[in-house]
C-alpha cells in the first residue's frame, strides 16, 4: 500500500478509536474520513457500541448505509459529540483549506456545530502557509457577479468541471464550485470573511474558526501523530 494511503489509513482508524459508546458523530467526506468510517463499523459490529452519524455529502450517506453505521440528522441532534474530517491543506495554526469533494458547506456547517473537531490527514497536506486553490461553492444565478468580486480579492475563478458530466460540478446542495487560486494567502481569516460576504456565495473551503476545538491526527511511518487545539482536551 502506498505510504499516503497508509497515513490515511491509520489516522482514520485512530480516530475512530477516540469514539466513545453513544456519541453523535459528523461523518466527514473523503479517502481519510471514509477509513474512519470504515473502522468505526468494526467497533458497532465488534464491540457493540452504539453511535449515530450526521453524513457531510450523499457519498458519505450511502457508505454509512453499506458499513451499517446509523445516521442522524442535525435535526434531532444539533451538538454532535465529534466531527471526524479529512483536509486539502492544514497550516501550523490548525487553519485549513477543505471541499476537494465539494462537500464544503455540509462539513462547515457539521464543524460549526460539532463540540470537538478530528481532522485526519496525511502528512502531504501539511503545509506552512495555506495556498489553495479554495473551493467556493456559489448559487448558480451569481456565478459571474461572485466570478468578478473574486478577481478583485486578486484570486483567478475557475468553474469545477465534471469528470464524468459534462458541464459544472452540481453540489449536493444544487450550486456550483470555483476553484479560486490565489497563491500563498498571507491572511486566510480575513480571506474567508471576504469570501463568505459576497452575495451568492454559499461558504467557502477556508476554516478558519475551528482552531481551538480540532485534534489534528497524522499518520506518519512510525504511528499517528497527533496535535492539539487549545480546547481539544477531553475528547
Ligand atoms: C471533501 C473534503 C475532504 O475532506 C478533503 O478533500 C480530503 O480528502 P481526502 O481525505 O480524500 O484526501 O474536504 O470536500
Amino acid at each position: 500500500m502506498p505510504s499516503a494511503d497508509r497515513a490515511k489509513r491509520d489516522a482514520g482508524y485512530y480516530a475512530a478509536d477516540l469514539v466513545k459508546n453513544g456519541m453523535i458523530l459528523g461523518l466527514g467526506t473523503g479517502s481519510t474520513a471514509y477509513h474512519a468510517m470504515v473502522r468505526l463499523s468494526v467497533r458497532i459490529r465488534e464491540e457493540g457500541i452504539f453511535v449515530a452519524g450526521i453524513p457531510t455529502s450523499h457519498q458519505t450517506a450511502m457508505r454509512a448505509r453499506e458499513l451499517r453505521i446509523p445516521l442522524t440528522t442535525l435535526d434531532d441532534h444539533p451538538s454532535p459529540d465529534l466531527a471526524i474530517d479529512g483536509a486539502d491543506q492544514v497550516d501550523p495554526l490548525l487553519r485549513l483549506v477543505k471541499g476537494r469533494g465539494a462537500a464544503l458547506t455540509r462539513e462547515k456547517v457539521v464543524a460549526d456545530a460539532a463540540k470537538h473537531l478530528v481532522i485526519v490527514a496525511d502528512p502531504g497536506k501539511l503545509v506552512q502557509v495555506l495556498s489553495g486553490p479554495v473551493p467556493v461553492e456559489v448559487i448558480p444565478f451569481a456565478i459571474t457577479p461572485v466570478m468578478r468580486a473574486i478577481r478583485t480579492l486578486d484570486g483567478d475563478p475557475r468553474v469545477r468541471e465534471g469528470k464524468a458530466k459534462d458541464g459544472p460540478v452540481i453540489t449536493d446542495n444544487g450550486n456550483y464550485i470555483l476553484d479560486c487560486r490565489f497563491g500563498e494567502i498571507p491572511d486566510p481569516v480575513r480571506l474567508e470573511e471576504q469570501l463568505t460576504a459576497l452575495p451568492g456565495v454559499v461558504e467557502c473551503g477556508l476554516f478558519c474558526r475551528y482552531m481551538e476545538k480540532t485534534t489534528l491526527v497524522v499518520g506518519e511511518e512510525r504511528g499517528c501523530r497527533v496535535v492539539l487545539g487549545r480546547r481539544a482536551q477531553g475528547i
